[in-house]
């Protein structure tokens, strides 16, 4: 299948270059080529320039965001959470319309204020705050922007490393979670995230039930620095 990611940092690359492995077409979208490849800086989380990963997966066509949604049959949605529905919805609504988008994005917003009396230092800065929360959801709010589109949330509540390795943990026997309100999308998922290799996929229903996942993100973080490396979340019913 043609898949694009639409993103070019860690978690994308993860997807790019299994999905590669796994025998998909895939394209990935930034906002320019060029400049992505003239980067030679890491970025605020420490993820090498984007020329050092394509180097080792020169397979892995690197377009803009534009050419990569026109080309893919199913889009992964790897843009930051900040700026997708803004970048999505900057896209030919054609390129979108009647696919399956799956969102694994959070909307953090960083570099906060720090109110001292609220404060939540993590080794990268201040903890960011979600925004929309509670109420709203990323997902949904690409969802309402992109109503012929088919958004499904998943992934989100791992590193992509695990995502697309679940086996590096207990056998794989632990949890990924999905939710959206196209069966199509969630089928499409599901074939996805079998074929990385999750056996246990639980779902969660309509597509506001990405409030919970996208809101998971800081029980993850405090698990991680608490327990100072990656892991899998089981469910035991
Ligand atoms: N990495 C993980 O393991 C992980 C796990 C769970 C959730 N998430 C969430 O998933 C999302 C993507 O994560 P990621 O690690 O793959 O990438 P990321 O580093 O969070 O985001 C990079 C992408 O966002 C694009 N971008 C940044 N500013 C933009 C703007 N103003 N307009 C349009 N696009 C812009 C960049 O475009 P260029 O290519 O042009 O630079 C790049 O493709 C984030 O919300 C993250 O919090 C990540």
């Amino acid at each position: 299948m043609k898949i694009a990611i639409l993103g070019t940092g860690a978690g994308a690359r993860q997807h790019a270059a299994r999905l590669s492995a796994l025998g998909h077409q895939v394209i990935v979208g930034t906002r320019s080529p060029d400049a992505t490849l003239a980067r030679t800086e890491p970025d605020m989380m420490g993820t090498e320039p984007f020329a050092a990963f394509h180097a080792v997966h020169p397979e892995l066509t690197l377009v803009t965001f534009a050419e990569a949604a026109d080309a893919g049959e199913l889009i992964i949605n790897g843009i930051d959470g900040t700026n997708a529905v803004a970048a999505l919805t900057a896209l030919p609504a054609a390129s979108l319309a009647g696919k399956v988008l799956i969102d694994y994005a959070v909307p953090y917003i960083y570099q906060q204020p720090v109110d001292p009396q609220h404060s939540w230092p993590t080794p990268w800065g201040e903890m960011p705050r979600l925004d929309p929360v509670d109420t709203d959801s990323l997902a949904e709010q690409i969802q309402r922007a992109l109503p012929d589109t088919m958004v499904v949330k998943t992934f989100v509540t791992q590193e992509q490393e695990t995502v697309v390795n679940p086996g590096e943990f207990g056998g794989g026997d632990h949890t990924m979670f999905l939710a959206g309100d196209h069966e199509d999308a969630k089928t499409a998922a599901r074939e996805i995230l079998t074929a990385y290799g999750w056996n246990d996929i639980a779902d969660l229903g309509a597509l506001a039930a990405a409030r919970g996942l996208e809101m998971y993100a800081h029980f993850h973080t405090a698990l991680g620095l608490a327990l100072g490396s990656r892991f899998g979340v089981k469910i035991v019913r």
